[in-house]
């Protein structure tokens, strides 16, 4: 067969090619080890200089076409191929996404993010503090000494052994030991808040033996009850998102403050909402608070005549449970997948102040 009937039939059989397996078998047939285009360049070798100078450039000439033949078709075919499945494919956007397994935040740690962050804007840090704590830190230094009542009242859990300083060693009763921490680690002014979890031997519908607090400190010089109404005001505003909100401070007993009052929000049970005015029909105890106790200040080396200052605890939980409307305790701790995807909050939904701190 000579050269110009090789091509033409060569490029005849790739154009008519219908898919890609044909065309790589002609390939394989012209071009491959065995080939026949092949076979042709290697009988080169055998040619004297005269016949080579004619026949190099033709089958060189050959092998060249017969590739871009391959080429043009492959492509040709490829093309093809993408048209007819997206002619045929359809996609239907209107199909759920399934989204894979996610995470939720449970709300007591959205409700301390969310605290961080009203007190964050107020200029608060957030301290942090053992939850093994030693009765020196927990109690003592907090005005409340050996034999007091006020210790029998906490329900303390206590931990075998003494610590390296031979205090007792307890489950922390109360955030207030972060107060004692702070104050005995940096100079004043102080302004913090402590969120964390405590522990008491308690458990019923409202009490667990394990639950969390959020303890506030401020230490500064000329601090009076006037600024602690105002940062509680500032912050139930906040937390509950309203715009006026009606406070009720009650005369109460701390050790660790004094004077000490306990502080009542204004409620609606029509919006189920904190409330001010004419709208307020119930009224909520919601937290402890008081002016920092002289000798509390004292124990941790600062002068009281000097330094002034504010505390206030509150529970966690039951903050949350107020402004989630959540009902059982209980169902915080029990660990209950079903609870946390109906209650929790999506993993990346972080609150913040400009957000009005709303999930
Ligand atoms: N520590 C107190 C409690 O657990 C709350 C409190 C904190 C009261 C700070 C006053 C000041 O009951």
């Amino acid at each position: 067969m000579t050269t110009d009937q090789l091509q033409s039939d060569l490029l005849a059989a790739i154009e008519a090619a219908a898919d890609v397996q044909t065309l790589e078998a002609l390939r394989v047939a012209a071009l491959g080890k065995q080939g026949s285009v092949t076979a042709l360049l290697k009988s080169l070798g055998g040619l004297t200089p005269e016949e080579r100078t004619i026949q190099g450039p033709r089958i060189n000439g050959l092998r060249e076409a017969v590739a871009s033949a391959l080429a043009a078709r492959k492509a040709a075919l490829e093309a093809a191929a993408l048209n007819a499945r997206l002619a045929a494919e359809t996609q239907d956007m209107t199909l759920p996404v399934s989204l894979p397994a996610q995470g939720s935040i449970h709300p007591v740690s959205q409700v301390m993010d969310e605290l961080a962050e009203i007190f964050a804007d107020m200029g608060f840090a957030v301290a942090t503090g053992p939850e093994i704590e030693d009765d020196w830190h927990n109690f003592t230094a907090l005005n409340i000494p050996e034999h007091h009542p006020a210790r029998a009242m906490h329900d303390t859990f206590y931990v075998d052994g003494l610590d390296a300083e031979g205090r007792k060693r307890v489950l922390r009763t109360h955030t207030s030991p972060v107060q004692i921490r702070t104050m005995l680690a940096n100079k004043p002014p102080i302004r913090i808040i402590a969120p964390g979890r405590v522990y008491r031997s308690d458990s019923d519908a409202t009490h667990t033996p394990m639950f969390h607090q959020i303890e506030g400190l401020v230490i500064d010089k000329g601090i009076t009850l006037a600024h602690l109404r105002w940062t509680l005001e500032t912050f139930i505003k906040a937390f509950f998102e309203v715009d006026d909100v009606a406070l009720r401070f009650r005369p109460s007993y701390f050790p660790f403050t004094e004077p000490s009052v306990e502080v009542d929000v204004g409620y609606s049970s029509k919006t189920n909402k904190p409330a001010a005015g004419a709208d307020v029909d119930k009224w909520l105890e919601v937290l402890g608070s008081g002016m920092v106790h002289p000798r509390v200040i004292a124990a941790c080396g600062l002068d009281p005549t000097e330094w002034q200052g504010f505390a206030f605890g509150t529970g966690v939980d039951r903050l949350a449970m107020l402004k989630y409307g959540l009902t059982d305790l209980r169902a915080f701790f029990d660990g209950d997948l079903r609870w946390l995807r109906a209650n929790g909050f999506a993993a990346l939904d972080i609150p913040s102040i400009s957000a009005g701190a709303r999930p």
